[in-house]
């Protein structure tokens, strides 16, 4: 089960799915809070910086939040440097990252004056220096190397292993280096990795810190003197179900002999740890149905809501919030169903063979540990409007982005 997500009272879940329906994204932001603490103390003196990674979970309400914990971001796209701007993150906070920036999106971030754009190819860094040399400025740079290194995570998940399209490959980095270096409208300010995400074993993260720190030795010796940042990335691991992720000391310890060698704060980029389990989806039940020996529990987020179980096979803790009240022995009814949505897939599930109690038409549902790569991977498929999103704090709640209506999934279509 997700770790801080019932810290809510269930009485509150209960008034949320009451009065904004379901389904419904409910964030916890003391549990966010938390998190960021846990992180941040397991430093210690280790000077660093959270660029909070806005592709996990981008709500505005979430961005500032980040903000006043002292929070950059780490960007990839236009869009989410639009979001950091509405939530008044300057420039100077955050970093870009991602392998296909486009011109628009690389004119907008100079325009931003950023913290660092990570150059992620040749080509990349070439369309820096033209767009850095029209403006007439100098644009900070940060090359994300690809380490080489093996992560046990979902291949999916996976970013730092030789033959994937992440990152400048090792035999490149210093050529690149160099040729950043002697453009004078580039300022080499970082070198960085990001390895993968949900890893759980720090042996992974060691791995990627000393093949890092040999690239960063050769970078610094091929001259790169304004060198100010190493970037390690996110990819700290939570527990979903059964995990057992690593403290985050550990993950600390891991990165921080890149300090201890070089002398240069920290860059992380963490997402799902920051608030992975401080969400949950409430979700209500429909109908019972069976099928061959399977017992279904329909409810009415699907696929489209949390794409995570269909996508990955991720298999997220799922409990009953509220039972349907009366027939006495519903509430103490234990089942094993499948919970599956309303999308006409067969991949549409959010949990097979679970263990709910109480599992009947209209109990609510909380599917937890969807703070992370939830909503913000959430699609209209089926002509669904996307769900409410409500942000817990202090005891009160809010709604931080209203349901979508059937008038926003038609705007801007026409028939001719
Ligand atoms: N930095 C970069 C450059 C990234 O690409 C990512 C995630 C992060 C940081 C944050 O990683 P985190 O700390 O959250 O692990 N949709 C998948 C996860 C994809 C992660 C993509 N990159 C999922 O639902 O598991």
């Amino acid at each position: 089960m997700g770790e801080s997500v019932l810290t809510l009272a269930h009485s509150t879940l209960e008034d949320i799915a009451g009065e904004v329906g379901t389904p419904v994204y409910v964030y916890d932001a003391d549990a966010i809070r938390a998190s960021y603490e846990r992180l941040t103390r397991a430093f210690g003196t280790v000077p660093h910086k959270v660029f909070y990674s806005v592709k996990s979970n981008s709500n505005l309400a979430i961005l500032h939040l980040m903000k006043e914990l002292g929070a950059g971001a780490d960007i990839v796209s236009g869009g989410e440097l639009a979001r950091t701007q509405a939530a008044g993150i300057p420039g100077s906070d955050v970093v870009f990252s991602g392998v296909g920036k486009t011109r628009p999106e690389l004119q907008a971030a100079i325009d931003a004056k950023l913290c660092l754009i990570n150059v992620e190819s040749r080509g990349e860094a070439e369309a820096i220096g033209e767009l850095a040399a029209d403006f007439g400025s100098v644009v900070n740079c940060g090359i994300r190397v690809n380490p080489d290194v093996t992560t046990d995570t979902h291949p999916y998940t996976q970013t730092g292993e030789q033959g994937m399209k992440f990152g400048v490959p090792t035999d490149e980095v210093v050529p690149l280096a160099r040729w950043i270096v002697e453009h004078p409208n580039l300022s080499l300010r970082g070198v960085g990795m990001h390895i993968g995400s949900q890893i759980t074993n720090a042996d992974n993260f060691r791995d990627g810190a000393e093949k890092l720190s040999v690239l960063v030795e050769s970078v610094l010796e091929a001259g790169a003197t304004e060198v100010a940042w190493i970037g390690v990335g996110g990819g700290l691991g939570i527990r979903y179900t059964d995990e057992r992720p690593l403290p985050a000391e550990e993950f600390t310890a891991a990165v921080s002999i890149l300090h201890q060698r070089f002398g240069f704060p920290l860059a992380l980029e963490p997402g799902r740890f920051l608030v992975g389990n401080a969400g949950c989806v409430l979700t209500r039940c429909l109908y019972l149905k069976r099928s061959g020996n399977r017992e279904f529990a329909i409810v009415d987020a699907g696929m489209n809501d949390l794409l995570r179980p269909s996508l990955y096979g991720a298999v997220h803790g799922i409990v009953t919030v509220t039972p349907v009240p009366d027939e006495k022995s519903s509430a103490s009814r234990h089942q094993v169903v499948d919970v599956v949505g309303p999308i006409c897939e067969s991949g549409d599930f959010l949990g097979r063979q679970v263990q709910l109690s109480g599992c009947e038409p209209g109990a609510l549902l909380a599917v937890l540990s969807a703070g992370a790569y939830g909503f913000t991977m959430s699609s209209n498929y089926n002509s669904r409007p996307r769900p409410v999103e409500v942000l817990v704090e202090g005891g009160c709640w809010r709604i931080v982005r209203e349901r979508e209506s059937v008038q926003d999934l038609l705007r801007g279509e026409s028939i001719n």
